[in-house]
Parts: structure tokens; C-alpha cells; sequence
């Protein structure tokens, strides 16, 4: 069905024109809410950032602008290797220069050391997670105690898609993601709703407890 391959390359666009088409869309579409999610991380010059599911990379260049201090770097997660090529194009500047890396891979495993993240953001991305326990575990693990990490989306939007039947299979209600940042030990969870552009945007802001 054209819903569930649609659904399918949302949530791992790969090359060719599936994915091309989706790299255009999110460039069009999702610049405010990844820009978002990135000024309401509050990141400092020096912090270590990670972005997961950054797709084309728009989040990627708002975040590596704030951090204009070692040892200020932006680490970047995303599983479709197409989404890895693209990025890695849009920030080969950053990334030559040592500030940004970016891997291919799943939240569920993150190629870093436990405790040397600040920040963790994302935009448009839990729904496709397999496990959100698992992968909240995951966050909570790479993060410093006193971190933030906040995850932008559009409940509204989402619910048209589910209503069109998008998203089948997917867990993609704010509630689920919030239950399993608390259970895998973070505080302070909480949803807000903000105004964009006449409609309203969701961020959900998840604390890594201080030690
Ligand atoms: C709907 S796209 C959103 C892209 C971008 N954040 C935006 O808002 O434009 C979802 C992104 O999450 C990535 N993704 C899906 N499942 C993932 C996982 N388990 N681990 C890391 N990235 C994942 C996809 O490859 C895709 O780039």
C-alpha cells in the first residue's frame, strides 16, 4: 500500500527518488521545527551536542553556529545512509574542520561513551524508533547528569497522517516517548505547546538528573 511505503522511506529515506523527494520536502517543510528544537536546547559554545534523526542536516547547521568554543561539537545519528550523505555534504566545511561527525546508526546503539553529552536534540524522529525504552536507555546513557534534551513535532499533523493512515505500526504518540524518558531515569518530562506560523508545535523537554 502507498501509505506504508510511504511511511516506510520517512522513517529510512534511501537513495533514489523516494528519498530525493523526502530530503525536498524536509528542507521545505521542517527548517522552523528543527531550528526550534535546537534554540530551545539552550546549547552553550562549549557543550557536546547530539542531533538524532537529522535528516538533510538544517538542525545540524543551526546547532554547529552556537558552538563557537572548544570543546564545542555536534555529533549527529541517523539510520538511512542517504540522509548520512546528504548532511555530510551540507556540513563538509564543519566536518573537515573537526567540529561536527556524524554516524550511521540506530538511537538504539550510539557510537558514544557513556556521560559526555549536553545536549540531545531531535526533530520528527521517535516515531520510527523501534523500541522507545530501549531507546530512551540510550539518550539517558550518552548524556552528562544535568543535560537536557528536547524533541520538536506537529501533533496536529501527526494525527492527519495517522487519519490517512501514515504512521501504521509506529509509535508515534507523544505519551509513549514521554513514559519511557521517565522510566529510563530522566525528570522533569514535560510537553509544551507553541505557537508557528498560526498553527501550534509541540516540544517535549526531558532532564538527565544531576548526580
Ligand atoms: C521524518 S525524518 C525527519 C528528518 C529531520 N529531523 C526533519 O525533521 O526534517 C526521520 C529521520 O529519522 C531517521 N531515523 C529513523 N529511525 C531512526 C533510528 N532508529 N535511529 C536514528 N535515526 C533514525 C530517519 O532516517 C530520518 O532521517
Amino acid at each position: 500500500m502507498l501509505a506504508d511505503r510511504i511511511t516506510r522511506h520517512l522513517g529510512n529515506p534511501s537513495h533514489g527518488l523516494w528519498g530525493w523527494i523526502l530530503k525536498k520536502f524536509f528542507e521545505r517543510n521542517n527548517r522552523f521545527l528543527e531550528a526550534t528544537a535546537v534554540k530551545l536546547c539552550n546549547i552553550q559554545p562549549g557543550n557536546v551536542v547530539l542531533e538524532l534523526g537529522f535528516g538533510p542536516g538544517l538542525g545540524l547547521q543551526e546547532a554547529a553556529r552556537r558552538l563557537t568554543h572548544p570543546p564545542g561539537k555536534l555529533y549527529g545519528l541517523d539510520i538511512s545512509e542517504y540522509m548520512h550523505d546528504v548532511a555530510s555534504e551540507r556540513m563538509r566545511a564543519e566536518i573537515q574542520a573537526g567540529k561536527v561527525k556524524l554516524f550511521v546508526g540506530s538511537v538504539e546503539q550510539i557510537p558514544l561513551e557513556e556521560g559526555v553529552v549536553d545536549r540531545v536534540y531531535h526533530c520528527n524522529c521517535y516515531y520510527f524508533w523501534p523500541d522507545l525504552r530501549v531507546g530512551s536507555r540510550e539518550i539517558r546513557r550518552v548524556m552528562k547528569p544535568g543535560g537536557l534534551m528536547v524533541t520538536t513535532l506537529r501533533l496536529e499533523l501527526l494525527q492527519k497522517m495517522v487519519a490517512a493512515g501514515l504512521l501504521k505500526g509506529t509509535k508515534w504518540q507523544p505519551e509513549l516517548y514521554m513514559e519511557a524518558l521517565l522510566e529510563s531515569g530522566f525528570v522533569d518530562v514535560r510537553m509544551e505547546d507553541h505557537p508557528m506560523n498560526g498553527e501550534m508545535f509541540q516540544a517535549i523537554f526531558a532532564a538527565a538528573k544531576e548526580a
